[in-house]
């Protein structure tokens, strides 16, 4: 097996305080907008119960692979991601940059959507009588001034934790918002189970229909299951290379899947009975939780409060992810360059800020500047979700099956399994990885 390099300058790396606050942040940064605004939209799109089904299948078998193969890269060379893959192969040097690329990439898209939800948060909190959400949604998206506000404020505040460091920023922000999110979460689903009607939401939920199946089902539910993770970003390698003592990895990769599925599960029982009391379409795309919830909240009593517990609860479910994004580049530069945190913060902030802004004004100002037919924003997103994290999935893959010869037996007791993920990591994961691929560049 290759000698991984542990050079001594990286003993001085941060280190997590404990093996809960790794569990913890790795959530914080696999619960984001995929849990509670994707995830219910694609689903309310592919036919609901049987998309479940599908979803849960593979985040439980396929997508468990990756995910520990990637801890396990992170954890074993101790290494920022272009560090990790040189030292398993110096000729991955290269393409261990993909990482913090994809990353910068992501957060300049990703943090338009965080800019929007501070925007609906300060909506609940005043006039929010019933108007035309989707008239509303669009034009203001296109008011250029406050939605570069909001993007700068809200790439402001994931890199004031991220330069804070490992104990004092990304920890303190995961110890705070995640149980302040999961108790807004169990509190919203309370009341939408309340609402009347409540239960042909969850019907539509839980009651598959078969017919429904099909090969694009099968896709996007894959590409959420690899996205809600964090999967071929570098986030989940990063925050795996500061843990210090985890005698069971494969344990904290499916606490990490259990507890993202859960916040996904609870996301959808929050929204659907919610827009089936009301009367509303479930599959109304990415408008669902800027168009259809707003619209609900307005005819609620005391819709006011619930929609800004909702879009605070979406805000810190933004936000821990946001701080996972940035760690990768800041990490890479820090350890890269030997620059102190903060100088690579803020360098990430401005290189983040260049490529956000254009990305926030694309739905407005420079809404007709298409690239390959697409604006800036939505190819920020394909390249990303499509090409980059595939791609990148794929490489951790065959460097953790065949340079790193990581081994099922290394993780699990349980002979079949052992053998199962072994296969699953050299040659199932890869093929289906290229056909997400390939299919994703169609
Ligand atoms: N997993 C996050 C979500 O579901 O919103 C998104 C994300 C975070 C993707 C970090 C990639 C990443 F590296």
């Amino acid at each position: 097996m290759m000698e991984v390099t542990r050079e001594k300058s990286m003993e001085n790396r941060p280190n997590w305080t404990s093996r809960y606050a790794f569990i913890l942040a790795t959530i914080g940064s696999a619960v984001g907008l995929g849990n509670i605004w994707r995830f219910p939209y694609i689903m309310g799109q592919h036919g609901g119960a049987v998309f479940l089904i599908t979803y849960l299948i593979l985040i439980t078998t396929i997508c468990f692979i990756p995910l520990l193969a990637e801890l396990s890269i992170g954890k074993i060379t101790q290494k920022e991601c272009i560090g990790a893959y040189e030292s398993i192969n110096p000729r991955f040097k290269y393409l261990g940059m993909m990482n913090p690329v994809a990353c910068i990439l992501v957060a300049a898209f990703y943090f338009v959507v965080g800019g929007w939800i501070i925007n609906y948060i300060y909506l609940g909190c005043t006039d929010f009588e019933a108007n035309n959400y989707a008239t509303y949604f669009s034009s203001f998206t296109q008011n250029s001034i406050p939605t570069c506000i909001l993007t700068i404020i809200f790439l402001f505040t994931c890199i004031f934790f991220t330069a804070r460091g490992i104990k004092k920023g990304v920890e303190v922000a995961n110890n705070i918002m995640m149980p302040l999110l999961a108790v807004i979460l169990i509190g919203l689903v309370i009341y939408s189970l309340n609402l009347p009607n409540a239960g042909v939401g969850l019907a539509y939920m839980f009651k598959p229909d078969f017919s429904k199946i099909n090969g694009e089902m099968f896709l996007c539910a894959l590409g959420q299951a690899l996205f809600t993770l964090s999967i071929g970003m570098g986030t989940i390698l990063t925050y795996g290379s500061y843990i210090k003592d985890d005698k069971n990895i494969a344990k904290s990769a499916y606490s990490i899947i259990f507890f993202d599925t859960m916040f996904a599960l609870m996301a959808g029982i929050m929204i659907f009975p919610a827009i089936f009391s009301f009367g509303l379409e479930p599959n109304s795309g990415a408008g669902l939780v800027f168009v259809t919830l707003p619209h609900i909240f307005a005819q609620m009593t005391g819709g006011n409060f619930v929609s800004v517990a909702f879009f605070t609860l979406l805000l810190f479910a933004a936000l821990t992810s946001g701080i996972s994004i940035l760690e990768v580049p800041v990490a890479s530069l820090t350890e890269r360059l030997k620059i102190s945190r903060l100088k690579a913060s803020a360098l990430v902030f401005l290189i983040v800020a260049i490529i956000a802004l254009p990305a926030t004004l694309s739905f407005g100002l420079l809404k007709d500047i298409s690239i390959f037919n697409k604006t800036i924003f939505d190819l920020l997103d394909y390249l990303t979700a499509n090409i980059m994290m595939p791609l990148n999935a794929l490489v951790i893959c065959l460097l953790a099956g065949y340079g790193l010869k990581l081994k099922g037996h290394m993780f699990m007791q349980n002979k079949t399994l052992a053998t199962l993920f072994n296969v699953g990591l050299r040659i199932i994961i890869p093929i289906v990885l290229v056909g997400v691929l390939l299919i994703g560049l169609q």
